[in-house]
């Protein structure tokens, strides 16, 4: 399957050839460059030299722009001052004072440098603080942490203790009767429900429909009953601790997180990947009634081994999330994103509705993070169509696997998007004529979690 000579020398020194199963060649149709060399701003680099307009960004940590001028200089200050010391430096303190005053539900921050640690200590507290230890997960999220509590009930739980998948159960994002039937079954065992805020879309307002794919988004959260606020009043009322996953939403959503988007108040929530545009930082943030059992100065109390770690203050990431924040506020990058999304929802979809294929094609999702569709010719979400997009899309130098927007991307790169998408639209429609086979260079695209490879 994998022919090409740099795949064949990653996969021989990488188990599954990246440190990432969804930056694997498995997961990529078979022209897309099987190594990069560098990226600057929305442009990545292949071995060639050869320049793709990069929808990727960096697994969505990049949300200003790659090899940014500002936050890099902001790292290499913190490399200059040592990078990591003996004691906790000045950086640690301000990056802690800075989450703990953005986050509204964050009292005390522990940093880290990946989200996965970051989830299950989140999972761990919550075990601790409630003495329980069965853990609810949404079910349509796909991805908490490389941990045994996830990955124990995902479809590759090979090396996992049936003790331990026994204790993860699932419901259902957008279905509160889900969680309400396994607090239920599961009633007085339930040490935490986590879920992201939204991923491909927002939370229900009673039976409206979840998404209104604009910039300016009027469905009025803060003063309306949804899904979030419902999982969130059934935590509290079942003394559950509610943990928000916003690796993914943090520092895209809102400033303050898309906790504050949808008015919330998770008992703790976790952050990584853009928080620091690409460089390696995640938080796990809380009230101070739980995370404080990770601290040193409650004598009476059984203390909790929280996370701690060498490498997790590194000034580094810390000064980079620093500049991060100063860079998303001055410029107002959150706003332009949301926009930019907006725009190529609709723009997209316009040529699709052109073109008649609007039922096989087309963008939804939350502006801010876009998504697009692919379906066969019976309306099915079809990986074979999806392959043929992304491979369509690559023949014009666009990488895009999924849809993550950046500060750099511009109307230029808007425009030249909408432009190849026409073009790919119409080999598209073609193949769903003629069926997708003739018109695939190669292996189709296989997702993450599946048992067998
Ligand atoms: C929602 C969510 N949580 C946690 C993680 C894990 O983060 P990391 O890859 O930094 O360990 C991811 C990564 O994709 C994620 O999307």
């Amino acid at each position: 399957m994998f022919k090409n000579k740099i795949t064949k020398k990653l996969l021989k020194v990488i188990p599954g050839g990246a440190h990432t199963y969804s930056r694997g060649a498995d997961t990529f149709p078979a022209n897309t460059p099987p190594i990069l060399q560098r990226g600057k701003g929305v442009y990545v680099y292949d071995q060639n030299g050869v320049k793709y307009l990069d929808y990727g960004m960096g697994l969505r940590s990049i949300n200003i722009g790659y090899s940014e001028e500002k936050i890099n200089r902001a790292a290499i200050e913190g490399i200059n001052k040592g990078n990591n010391l003996t004691r906790p430096s000045i950086i640690e303190l301000k990056a802690a004072e800075l989450i703990t005053s953005l986050i509204k539900s964050a009292d005390m921050v522990k940093f880290t440098k990946n989200g996965s640690t970051a989830v299950t200590a989140a999972v761990k507290l919550a075990r601790a603080y409630t003495g329980k230890k069965i853990i609810l997960r949404c079910a349509d999220h796909p991805f908490f942490s490389y941990d045994d509590w996830f990955i124990g009930s995902t479809n590759v739980p090979r090396g996992v203790t049936d003790e331990t998948k026994k204790l993860t159960k699932l419901f259902n994002y957008n279905d509160i009767e889900s969680l309400k039937k396994q607090i239920k079954k599961y009633k007085n065992k339930i040490a935490c429900v986590v879920l992201e805020p939204s991923s491909t879309t927002c939370p229900k307002i009673k039976n409206e429909s979840s998404c209104c794919h604009k910039s300016k988004c009027d469905r009025n959260f803060k003063k309306k009953n949804h899904f979030l606020k419902e999982v969130q009043n059934l935590c509290k009322k079942n003394k559950i601790v509610f943990i928000l996953d916003e690796m993914i939403t943090g520092f895209r959503w809102d400033i303050k997180g898309a906790q504050n988007f949808y008015n919330l108040k998770p008992d703790i929530s976790t952050f990584g990947k853009a928080m620091a545009n690409g460089f390696s930082v995640s938080a796990i943030c809380g009230s101070k009634k739980i995370m404080e059992l990770g601290s040193i100065t409650n004598k009476k109390q059984e203390k909790v081994f929280l996370l701690s770690t060498t490498h997790g203050a590194e000034m580094n990431g810390l000064s980079a999330f620093i500049e991060t924040v100063k860079y998303l506020k001055d410029k107002k990058v959150i706003k332009k994103n949301w926009e930019y999304g907006e725009a190529l929802i609709k723009g997209a979809n316009r040529i699709a509705e052109k073109m008649n294929i609007k039922k096989n094609f087309y963008f939804s999702g939350v502006a801010c993070s876009p998504i697009y569709n692919c379906l066969d010719k019976d309306n099915k979400p079809s990986l074979k169509f999806r392959t043929l997009f992304i491979q369509e899309m690559l023949k014009h130098k666009i990488l895009m696997p999924w849809v993550s927007i950046s500060y750099r991307h511009n109307n230029l790169t808007l425009q030249k998007t909408l432009v190849a998408l026409e073009k790919v639209l119409k080999v598209y429609k073609k193949a769903l004529e003629f069926g997708p086979n003739k018109y695939i260079k190669g292996h189709i695209i296989k997702p993450v979690f599946r048992r067998y490879n």
